[in-house]
Formats: C-alpha cells, structure tokens, sequence
C-alpha cells in the first residue's frame, strides 16, 4: 500500500480537510439508508482524538455545476451530528471568505461541512484553481472517498497534491479489503458476477477471468451466455447482440483455467411479476413464452459447493430477479452460505456495487460478510483492474 494513513500525520492543531462520500439516498428530506455516513465516522473521531479539525468536503448528486437547493448537503446536517454525536457547522460553499471563516472559528471536537462540491462546474472538471481554494482552507488533505475514488475531480484528486495527504480510515479499510479479494487472495477464488447486463460489464468479466478460479455468472447476464451456447431463453432479458462476445469469454476463460458456471437449471415464469405461477427446469428446456427469473436449486448446490472449495469470495450482482420474491431464493441461498462460511472462518467474502448491498442486506447475510464495500461505480472499476485517480494521487502524493 503506497499511501500514508492518519497514522503518519501529524494531527494536533491542524485543520483536516476530509473528502467523503455522503451521496445518500434522500426521500422527501429524509435519508433513507445512512450506511455510508455511519461509516466515515472512525475517520472523523480519529482526526478529533487527535487534536485535529475536521472540515467535510462532499459532492451530493449531480447538480451539473449549478446551485441546487434539492442537492445542499445542509440536509445532511443532522444525520452527520447524530452518527458523529458533535455540532456540525455548515458553510454555503467549499470555497471563499465564508468557507474560511467557518474553517478558522471551528471549535475543537466540531466538524464543519462545507456545500456541495459540485455545485462549481469545476469541480468536475478536476479543476486546479478550485482545489487550490478549497487547499487555503485546511493544513491537512484526507481522502475517506473510495466510492468517489474513480472520478478524477478537484475535491477527489488535484487537492490530493496540493496538501500532505492521506487516507482516511474508511479508504484503508476498503483497500485493504479489495487487496485481499483480488490483490494477493488466499486460492481458490470465487467471483459471483450477476445483473442485467453483459455489455456493462465486459471489462470486469475480461478482468476477472484472468485472476479468479470460478466465476459465477447469474441474473440476466447468464440468459446472454446461455444464448451463446445455442440455449433457448424464450422472453428472457438477454443481449442476444452480444452473444459472440459471451462465446469469446467463455473461449478465453479455457485458455486461462478460469471455470465459468451458469446455471444448469432455470427458474421460469410467464411474466415479471412477485409470486407469479413459476417451475424449475433445465436449461435445455425453457419455453418460447418463458421468462427466466432466476436460477434452480442444483445450481445453488453447484454454487455452494464451490464456495466450499474456496478461499476467497468476490461478489458483486444478484443472481436472479431478487426484489420479486420468490425468486430471490438463489440470492439468498448463496449470500447465507458464504456468510456461515464466513463465520466459521473458512471463506473471506468481499461484496459492493450498487444493487448486490441491498441483496445481500435483504438476505439478513451481509453482516457476516468479511467486508461490505460502500462503493458502486469505484467497486467495479477496481474489480475491472482500472487504476482509480483518487487513490493514484494518494499513492503519489
Ligand atoms: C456513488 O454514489 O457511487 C458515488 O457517490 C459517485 O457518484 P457519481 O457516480 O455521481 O460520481
């Protein structure tokens, strides 16, 4: 790990200006899932126990560079004081005489949010002249932001060289995890790859093959690879353009001793619906009229016997229609057994990209998980071996 930590930094009286992520879900002024506020608040105690000041920067949402009252982090404002349990001042910009004022008068043990990051246009435009003004306001840079990692911003990158800069506790902790998952992992190795789309992950799947043992592919993405292999998948989402390309990974997965499992057998239904009239049948057999909603029990069985050959488990995609139950079952029946694997010690399981958190948190199996990424976009992109600018610029900061 090329990056400093809090640890390396001398804290006592300095102002720390922390990037983080605090793109909640918001309905109606009210967060709906606070995960990724309750998570930066090691970071900000740590930088408090240490004498220091910390001053949030965030974006929220994407205004497009323009003030918009729906989009102020001012919201946030009292979720952040109860997950930090301190008075959390707000500043109306990132920026500017008022930014500083709020910066300078902050009173030891309070945190100061400054506004929305992109509510400048420069912002992502990865602006220098931006990050030098948010840089006169704090001694200290902190990125916490690994799910802002893979944008190369004012706030996430340029400013990481203009100040010492570290990571904050929530960027070591998903590194760290990521490292272990895909960096140097324990053999075998699993990923679980689901979802609607091949096309949209292409590159992970290109990644993947070369540095997994087994990669599991469900959800409407095995339907495209199942076409591929000259199976009927009736009405079922599939990207029959994509076909050849499903045909070449499954090629080139031979040649690098990569073992690909798609389902064996099908759950299927007449209609997209939750409950709906369903049967179990084998690949070989879906109907014209059918639609697959999810995967059978013996490729459950499949499943769970190669995570009980397995070390490592990457996860990212639900394996068949999991917010319609009951075809959630497969989901669920993996996510418990890699969580009791899990628990008794013999598996390290690392989830994260947008809808896999809500499955695996729907199955009750997240919290045995060994890591649950907060990040959606920067997961992916990580597990696609891209390099992400935000953790570059702390590598060479
Ligand atoms: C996220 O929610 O994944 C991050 O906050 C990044 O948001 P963005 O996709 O708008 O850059």
């Amino acid at each position: 790990m090329g990056w400093k930590t809090l640890d390396d930094m001398d804290l006592n009286g300095k102002r720390v200006l922390v990037r983080v992520d605090i793109n909640v879900p918001l309905v109606d002024g009210v967060v709906t899932d606070s995960t990724r506020i309750r998570r930066i608040a090691p970071t900000v105690r740590d930088i408090i126990a240490a004498g220091g000041f910390p001053i949030l920067l965030a974006h929220f949402g994407r205004p497009g560079g323009e003030r918009r009252e729906n989009l102020s982090l001012n919201q946030l404002v009292p979720t952040l004081e109860r997950a930090f349990e301190t008075k959390v001042h707000f500043a109306a910009d990132c920026v500017g005489a008022g930014a500083k004022e709020a910066a300078e008068t902050l009173q030891p043990g309070e945190v100061l949010l400054l506004e929305n990051t992109r509510f400048h246009a420069a912002e992502t435009k990865n602006d220098p002249e931006l990050a030098a003004g948010m840089a006169a306001l704090g001694d200290v840079y902190c990125n916490d932001a690994f799910s802002a990692a893979h944008r190369a911003h004012s706030s996430t990158e340029a400013l990481a060289r203009l100040l010492p800069a570290c990571a904050g506790r929530l960027m070591q902790a998903e590194l760290e995890a990521l490292e272990a998952a895909l960096g140097a992992p324990e053999r075998p190795v699993t990923a679980v790859v689901g979802g609607a789309k091949v096309s949209t992950k292409l590159e992970l799947l290109g990644n993947l093959i070369e540095k997994v043992d087994y990669l599991v592919i469900g959800g409407g993405m095995a339907n495209t690879f199942l076409v591929a292999q000259g199976k009927n998948v009736g009405v079922s989402l599939a990207e029959r353009i994509m076909k050849d390309t499903a045909a070449e990974i499954l090629a080139k997965a031979d040649s690098t001793g990569c073992k690909i499992i798609l389902p064996s057998d099908i759950v299927v239904a007449k209609k997209f619906e939750a409950h709906t009239e369903h049967e179990v049948l084998s690949t070989e057999n879906c109907p014209e009229d059918g639609m697959i909603l999810d995967a059978g029990p013996a490729s459950v069985e499949q499943i769970i016997s190669i995570f009980e050959e397995s070390k490592t488990l990457i996860w990212n995609g639900p394996l068949g229609a999991f917010e319609l139950e009951p075809f959630d079952a497969a989901t669920n029946a993996a996510a418990l057994k890699a969580a009791a694997l899990t628990r008794a010690g013999l598996l390290t399981s690392v989830a994260g990209g947008g809808d896999t958190v809500a499955a695996l948190n729907a199955s009750g199996a997240a919290g045995d998980f060994t890591y649950i990424s907060t990040a959606g976009g920067a997961f992916l992109e990580w597990m696609e071996g891209k390099t992400l600018p935000g953790v570059a610029a702390l590598e060479q900061a």
